[in-house]
């Protein structure tokens, strides 16, 4: 006899719990624990009636090529996918409400169908004559696209079925609600059953599958992790309120290189592609100030300059703040013990405010030096040299250790200008004629030669 079970699921890590309880004992997040609509569970728990024949490697050489990816031409949106859409992949695109993830998607259909694929938008959220009043202000109303407004996942699916698109963008997961499920669309079970099933879609039909996913204010798709494991390639829709810039950043990429960022800007007619965003984030530079440092990141494969500042000033509170905008603060606080421990430059009695300019997120461990030349200078009250870029890694030594791609960051720094570079002693530096290098050993050795301490 079937019977159900109820399930208490975590929002945070997807575990799964026999009770409710405050905290997940797996994650230990608090008060992440939902209750799930009951799963019926049928008899047949033996062998399966089919059996499957693993296929050796070596024979798979005979199989035909995959088909080609479906490009839109709008190369932020193709890179950040790893050059194009690969046909029966399950894509989720992931940002915060109001974010632009609607109007970034819609262009992205668009620019489909142009190119000559058979695209289609699905919206739960809008009627299709809304979608379309939106079209014709973003100036795309004469695109080949189809558009559509649907919440049921069983009619969705018949829709993709019969009309068989190359690629089809669904807005939102959280607004979808399939029959075989009992609980309130946007809930856990909801969204991670429609999920599966557009997923399982894609896979057998070969039409690629692009789910939108709100985020929730703790900054984690709605509905468990779960989604994310599903599909095969999940991007982020990011950027700060008060800033244009958005930022497609690919989190999980099956087919194509994880870290990748695509920027774009929001303006009256919708998004616009940022082909260089290098000179974008320096832009707003003006005088050279105390405080601010010139990284030379790595962004997936392009190198992406940011300016890195900070503000250190005297506190009035027992515990001073630590304002970390952009950057991990986990590392921030790092480089400070280690300044302090190491260097003897302490931070204590200090306020200390960092930001990396244009609502940009820098996560490379690259970043430490010009981290630790930004908070150096703020605190001497003496500008770095403005011509310079600066990258490295600390270790908790004080040590400097090389990274990775140094050419490709001095390149990128060349190309805007930037005529010197400050970096650890054992990087490995070849061709950059033309460019004065400031090689360093450790940490004390940098503040010794800049701030002459
Ligand atoms: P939207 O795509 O609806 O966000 P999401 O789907 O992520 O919730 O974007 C909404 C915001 O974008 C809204 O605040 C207005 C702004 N916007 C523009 O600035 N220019 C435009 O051309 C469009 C269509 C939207
Ligand atoms: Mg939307």
């Amino acid at each position: 006899m079937a019977k159900s079970v109820t399930a208490f699921t975590c929002t945070a890590c997807g575990a799964t719990h026999r009770k409710w309880s405050g905290r997940c004992e797996a994650c230990g997040e608090w008060n992440t624990i939902i209750e799930e609509a009951p799963l019926s569970q049928g008899p047949g728990r033996g062998l399966g009636a089919v059996r499957g024949k693993p296929v050796p490697l070596s024979g798979l050489s005979t199989l035909e090529a995959p088909p080609p990816r479906a490009c839109s031409g709008m190369t932020e949106f193709d890179r950040v996918l790893g050059g194009g859409v690969v046909p029966g992949s399950a894509i989720l695109v992931g940002g915060d409400p109001g974010i632009g993830k609607s109007t970034l998607l819609l262009q992205a259909t668009a620019a489909l169908a142009r190119n000559g694929q058979n695209a289609i938008y699905l919206s739960g959220e809008e009627a299709s004559a809304q979608v379309r009043l939106r079209a014709q202000r973003l100036g795309l109303s004469d695109a080949p696209v189809r558009l559509g407004a649907e919440t049921a996942l069983r009619n969705i699916l018949t829709t993709l079925d019969a009309e068989k698109p190359d690629v089809a963008v669904i807005d939102s997961i959280q607004t979808l609600w399939s029959d075989t499920v009992e609980a309130a669309p946007g809930s856990v079970s909801q969204v991670r059953s429609a999920a599966h099933e557009l997923v399982t879609f894609a896979k057998r039909s070969g039409t690629a599958i692009i789910l939108v996913g709100h985020v929730t204010k703790e900054g984690q798709i709605a509905g468990p992790r779960v989604v994310e494991h599903m599909v095969d390639t999940v991007i982020y829709f990011e950027g700060e309120r008060g800033h244009q810039f958005r930022i497609l950043r690919a989190v999980k990429n099956r087919f194509g290189p994880a870290d990748e960022i695509g920027v774009f800007e929001m303006t009256g007619g919708g998004l616009a592609e940022v082909t260089n965003p290098s000179a974008l984030f320096l832009s707003e530079r003006g005088q050279p100030v105390p405080g601010s440092a010139v990284f030379a990141g790595i962004e997936g494969t392009r190198p992406v300059l940011t300016e890195i500042q900070a503000l250190v000033a005297p506190s009035t509170l027992a515990s001073p703040r630590r304002t970390v905008v952009g950057l991990d603060s986990g590392r921030v606080s790092t480089i400070l013990a280690v300044l302090e421990a190491r260097c003897a430059i302490p931070f204590a009695g200090l306020d200390v405010f960092l930001n990396v300019a244009g609502g940009m997120r820098v996560n490379e461990p690259a970043a430490d030096l010009a981290i630790a030349a930004a908070l150096l200078s703020a605190r001497e009250d003496i500008a770095l040299p403005p011509e310079a870029v600066i990258f490295g890694e600390i270790s908790l030594s004080g040590a400097l250790r090389p990274v990775a791609q140094a050419e490709n960051r001095l390149k990128e720094a060349q190309k805007l200008g930037f005529s010197r570079a400050i970096l650890p002693e054992a990087q490995k530096v070849e061709g950059m004629a033309g460019m004065r290098i400031d090689r360093i050993s450790d940490l004390t050795g940098f503040v010794g030669e800049t701030f002459g301490a």
